[in-house]
């Protein structure tokens, strides 16, 4: 039988090559969204994969999804926490909303998606992690002192993970990514946009897919010795 991968965000963006990436390998994909239905059902009609829907940032929420998901797929073996937004704003002009939203969506949407399926993978015996954090977790960025704080979180959190979980053979990674080609990235205005691709040493945007098979692999069972790692994927733009 076919494991069940839950990817969060996972029908737009990176999440969405995630969750067809994960498909192709033969695993039983649920794909969470937030608010977009056009983009949702399109993407359940372009590639079958089911799609349900709830706040990552509400805990209730997130618990109740996951139980239906289990009750239609079965056990999720697999988590990708990949949902996350940005409110970028130098800091002066950041709000305490900005802030909260963010750290409400990236930080304890991490913790609501992966704690209610977590006792479940502790009594099989098995699971597999990965939070998609950011190059900008890494090295900060200007006008995004709450992006950045989270995805630095999201290190945290799967080094913390790997610790607890390696004896019950659960593994949790995290994924890096730099600059991909997506809405989040073509909303920062053109010219801002031109500058960074400028500092990306490959000379272009990584692309969803290139972050999706990194993630195939960590969920893989060849990987079951790479537990509390962080991967970077971001065109030789930093290095840590
Ligand atoms: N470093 C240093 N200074 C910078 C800068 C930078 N990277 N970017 C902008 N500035 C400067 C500007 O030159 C400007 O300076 P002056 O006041 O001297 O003109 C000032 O900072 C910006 O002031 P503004 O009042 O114009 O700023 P704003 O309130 O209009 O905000 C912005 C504009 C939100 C910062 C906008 O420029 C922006 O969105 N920047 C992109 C931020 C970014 O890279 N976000 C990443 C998004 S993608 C992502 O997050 C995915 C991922 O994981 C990689």
């Amino acid at each position: 039988m076919s494991r069940v991968a839950l990817v969060s965000g996972g029908s737009r963006g990176i999440g969405a090559a995630i969750s067809k990436e994960l498909k192709d390998k033969g695993y039983t994909v649920a794909a969470t969204y937030a608010g977009n239905d056009e983009a949702a059902a399109a993407f359940t009609a372009e590639t079958g994969i089911k799609t349900y829907k709830w706040n990552v940032a509400d805990y209730e929420s997130s618990k109740a999804g996951i139980a239906q998901v289990e009750s239609d797929l079965g056990p999720v073996e697999v988590v990708v926490a990949n949902a996350g937004i940005t409110r970028d704003a130098p800091f002066h002009k950041m709000t305490p909303e900005q802030w909260h939203e963010v750290i409400d969506t990236n930080l304890t949407g991490v913790f609501n998606t992966i704690h209610p399926i977590w006792p479940g993978m502790r009594e099989r015996k098995f699971g597999r992690i990965v939070v998609i954090s950011s190059i900008n977790g890494q090295k900060g960025q200007f006008a995004q002192v709450n992006y950045a704080a989270t995805k630095a979180g999201d290190l945290g959190i799967v080094k913390s993970l790997a610790q607890e979980g390696a004896r019950a053979n659960i593994t949790a990674n995290a994924i890096c990514p730099g600059y991909i080609g997506t809405d989040m990235v073509m909303a920062v205005p053109e010219k801002v946009r031109e500058s960074i691709i400028a500092q990306i040493p490959a000379g272009r945007l990584g692309e969803p897919e290139e972050i999706a098979r990194a993630v195939a692999f960590l969920v893989s069972d060849d990987a079951g010795f790479i537990n509390g790692s962080t991967i970077s994927a971001n065109g030789a733009q930093f290095f840590v």
